[in-house]
Parts: structure tokens; sequence; C-alpha cells
């Protein structure tokens, strides 16, 4: 099976890249990427707060182990249409797994100019692998796999269900919800996706991808050289990520008002693991979507996980409440169906409080 994955040098690309490549299975892997992400949080002020090697580095590793697959690493903007055109020409992937995007929300609505290029960006990237796909009479042929967000779906007041609302037996796709700019880009992607299949078939399949937490996988841990990014910046660190990097630094863990909102969450070793399952799912010419997360949780009960592992390792942590500086419903009770993402899992996902652990172990062995 021949496989190109977009965004390979991203938090989540780079451990299903490293997955795919330590596989049984007879694979040909290629990796995209344009290495912008580094760039972001750069600008931005900040970096992995894990030491992250170089694609070259990573790679060079990566070659000297046997291993039954075959892999590259191309670096390549999926803005330019015609390179990208070329290399799926040339390649002729079973399945495209897109992992590429500008994912943060905050960056997004930084300014006019980071809005436009946040849009771009993630829509033009998307436009290109699919209309290239179709100029090239392989728009059934191949699966395109994608991880859209559950922040798609706003936070309504009923349980949400995976993808579609059902009205007078027509299905409806639910994706229009996303409360920042960044999100926007997101159910752009998911209408992209609906239209492909509408108008020509193609099998998608959207993974509505939840906050992800974790820094490692059974993969990323074989080698120094193979570790995974943890940023804890405004930007480009979710709030997990802040809260984890306070408390290790012994710092208070801020809550934004009541902190009572539930938000879906997931283990980065279950969103790398579903995605690398989802290959093996069958072409169906429909368009497929799973809410990819384990858990909601609230975001205080998020802070008092932290704060009892903390505890468990002798370290005291303080958790204080601000004032809200966003516009939210401070206690949505969110609600949301994954059975069909189960399935794909084919495993029980780990816990939330177990990813917590996973992480804040990691980074005390890096401080160590
Ligand atoms: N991490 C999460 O919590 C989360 C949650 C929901 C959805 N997602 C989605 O999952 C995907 C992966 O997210 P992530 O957290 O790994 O983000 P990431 O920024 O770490 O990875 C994205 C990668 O895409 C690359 N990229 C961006 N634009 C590109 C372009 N034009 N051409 C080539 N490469 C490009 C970046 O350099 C980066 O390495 C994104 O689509 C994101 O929106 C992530």
């Amino acid at each position: 099976m021949k496989i190109i994955i977009t965004g390979c040098d991203g938090y989540i690309g780079w451990p299903t890249f490293l997955k795919l490549c330590f596989s049984k299975r007879q694979l040909t892997i290629l990796g995209i990427d344009n290495l912008s992400r580094r760039k972001w949080v750069n600008e931005v002020g900040s970096n992995s707060e894990t030491k992250i090697f170089s694609m070259k580095a990573r790679i060079g590793k990566l070659k000297k182990i046997k291993l039954n697959t075959k892999f590259n690493f191309i670096k390549l903007d999926l803005l330019e249409k015609n390179k990208v055109k070329k290399l799926i020409q040339k390649f002729k992937p079973d399945a495209i797994l897109h992992l590429a995007a500008q994912p943060s929300a905050p960056y997004a609505n930084k300014s006019l100019e980071k809005s436009v290029f946040t849009s771009k960006n993630n829509n033009i990237s998307t436009l290109n692998l699919l209309w290239s796909l179709k100029e090239l009479n392989m728009e059934k042929k191949v699966k395109f796999i994608s991880t859209t967000t559950t922040g798609v779906y706003g936070a309504p007041n009923f349980e949400i269900p995976e993808g579609f609302i059902n009205i007078k037996n027509f299905s409806l796709p639910f994706s229009s919800l996303g409360g920042s700019w960044y999100h926007i880009t997101k159910s752009n992607d998911c209408n992209y996706f609906w239209l492909a299949n509408r108008l020509w078939g193609m099998t998608i399949y959207d993974f509505r991808t939840a906050i992800t937490l974790g820094t490692s996988t059974k993969e990323t841990k074989k080698n120094k050289f193979f570790k995974n990014r943890f940023d804890h910046d405004y930007y480009f660190g979710v709030v997990v990520n802040r809260f984890i990097f306070n408390s290790i630094n012994k710092k208070p863990i801020l809550i934004y008002g009541k902190g009572l909102q539930k938000k879906p969450f997931i283990h980065l070793s279950d969103v790398v693991d579903s995605l690398c399952n989802s290959l093996s799912l069958k072409i169906n010419n429909k368009y497929n979507v799973y809410n990819q997360f384990s858990e909601t949780v609230s975001i205080k009960n998020l802070s008092e996980m932290i704060k009892k592992y903390s505890k468990l390792n002798n370290k005291h942590i303080v958790i204080k409440h601000i004032k809200n500086p966003r516009v939210e419903n401070e206690t949505h009770q969110m609600k949301m169906k994954n059975n069909g993402f189960l399935k794909v899992l084919k495993r029980r996902p780990y816990k939330i409080y177990d990813a917590i652990k996973d992480t804040m172990g990691d980074l005390k062995s890096q401080y160590s």
C-alpha cells in the first residue's frame, strides 16, 4: 500500500509517520511538510519544550534501522499546486492522510493577516490535494483521510452526532459552528469533503479530532531522535499543555471563570492508532465522519487531575480562578457520540488522567 502523509513534521503527523514506518506491513510512505510549524512557534517567541530533531536527522536515524517499510520525506508547500499534482501523479498513492494545517485558533485570530493566511493555507492546501486527484482521474481510487476538529460543532445543547443531523429523512452535514477563524477553515474543509463526495464519489474519512494531549507514543520513545514536540505558549500550546507546564514549573494553574464547561479530549496514541487503522477502511465512495475523542472533561476537572498527580509526586499545585476574558458558556456540558470512532480504534481509549500522567512523566524525565 502506498500512502502520502501531509504535515508529517507536526505534532500528530510525526508520530503517525513513525508508526507507519515501523509497521510490519509492506507499506511505502511518503511524508510531506514545509516545516512551517517550527517557524510559527519561533515567530511567537517560543519553542518546543522537548528537544526535537530536524526532519533530516529524524529520517537519517530511521534509515539506519532495518524496517519492512519503504519511506521518504519531501519538503514541499501544499500551496504549490503543480508540484503537489506532479508528486501525486508520480507516487500514485492508495491513500492520502492529510494532517497539514495551521492549527492554532489564537494565531488565526491574531489579525486579519493571520486569519487570511490560515484560511489560504488550510483551505487551498485541501483543495489542491482534492483537485489534483480529480484532474488525474484518481478521485475514486484513493482514500482521503483527514483530521478536521470537534471544534466545528461549537457548543450546542444537544448530544452531538458523528457528522450528520437527520431532518425528515435528509442527512444534513453538521460542521459549521466553529468559534474561531481557524475552526471555520476546518468547517470549510468539511464542506469541501462533502462536495467532493457528492460530485465525484470520492471516499472521505473525516476524523473530527478532539483536543489532543500527550507527548509521546510507543514509537517516539524508541530513540531520542524520534521525540515529539510539546508546546506550551499561548498560541500553540493547548490549554492542558499550559496547565501541565505551569504545574511542573511550580506556577499556579489559572482557570478562566468557573471552568465548568466540558471539552472533548483524546490521548495522542489514540489519535495515531486510529489514523493508522483507518488505512484499512474500505473505498466506499462515502463521506465518513468520526468523532475522534475519548472523554469530555471540564477545565476545572482537568486542573484537579493535574493537582492530584502532582500531589502523588509531593508537589503542591495552586489552582486560581481569574476573570474570563472570553465570551463563552462556563457551564456548558458537552455531550458527543463516538461509536463509529471506537470501532476504528478497535480497543479502549486511554483515560485522560493516564494521558496527563504520561505527559507529566515525560516532561519530568526531560528535566532530570
Ligand atoms: N493537536 C490537536 O489538538 C488537534 C485537534 C484537532 C484537530 N487537529 C488537526 O490535526 C492536524 C494536525 O495537527 P497538529 O496538532 O499535528 O498540528 P501541527 O502544526 O503540529 O502539524 C501540522 C503540520 O503541517 C505542516 N504544514 C502546514 N501548512 C503546510 C503547507 N501549506 N504545506 C506543507 N506542510 C504544511 C506544518 O509544518 C506542521 O508540521 C491539523 O489539521 C489540525 O488542525 C489537531
